[in-house]
């Protein structure tokens, strides 16, 4: 498999990290998962902060952008509740991977950048909340090394199985560190908002 590293992506990427989002999206109508994803329905004015903040990175092949992942210090106040200690956390959001490049652990690669991320920002712990009923999905992160922390059932909303994963431990992919040592600035850039 060639060297794929995440990197921050930048406004440009803006359309083409959509683009990813609704073929995910697109991918998962076709399979029957209606309740995670809308089509068309990803939130365009927050990817661009989100990208304007740092908090998005993107893997890329040549020309194409091969997945996309948003790390943040961000806790869904809806979600996770003070005995959480929502502040020992990093979150990932929006996932994903370009189908025509599943199957390569490339979703378990940047899990386990989030997890570099978390540990550069001395935090110790990854978080992420999921669509409630996808249990595939919930299969998925659990086979990631995740732990089923609770599931909040909120009638207004499809996310509410939240997972979590200790930073330190043998998950984590040494070859990363390289590239986030040379790439610096996470702790200041997963200053909460
Ligand atoms: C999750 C993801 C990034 C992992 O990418 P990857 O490392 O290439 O791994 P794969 O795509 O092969 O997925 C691993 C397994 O999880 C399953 N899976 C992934 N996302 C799923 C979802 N949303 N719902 C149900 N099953 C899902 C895949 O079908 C696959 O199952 P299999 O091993 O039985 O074939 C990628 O599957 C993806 O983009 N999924 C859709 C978007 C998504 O759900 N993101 C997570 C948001 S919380």
């Amino acid at each position: 498999m060639p060297d794929l590293i995440p990197t921050r992506a930048t406004p440009d990427d803006t359309p083409r990290i959509l683009e990813l989002l609704d073929n995910a999206a697109a991918w998962l109508h076709r399979r029957g998962i209606t309740a995670q994803w809308s089509i068309g329905g990803f939130p365009t004015e927050r990817i661009i902060s989100d990208i304007r903040d740092g908090h998005v990175y993107v893997v890329r092949h040549d020309t194409s952008l091969v997945a996309a992942v948003t790390i943040d210090r961000r806790a869904d106040p809806e979600l996770w509740q003070p005995d959480d200690n929502p502040d020992r956390a990093v979150y990932v959001h929006r996932l994903v991977v370009r189908r025509s490049w599943a199957g390569r652990r490339i979703g378990a690669l940047l899990l386990d950048f989030a997890a570099e991320c978390a540990a550069a920002a001395g935090l110790p712990l990854v978080r992420v909340d999921c669509a409630k009923g996808n249990t595939d999905l919930h299969r998925y992160y659990t086979s990631m090394g995740f732990s089923h922390v609770r599931t909040v059932d909120l009638p207004h909303r499809r996310s509410g199985a939240l997972f979590q994963r200790a930073t330190c431990g043998d998950r984590t992919a040494p070859a990363l560190t390289t590239d986030l040592k040379a790439g610096v600035t996470l702790s200041a850039n997963l200053s909460r908002r």
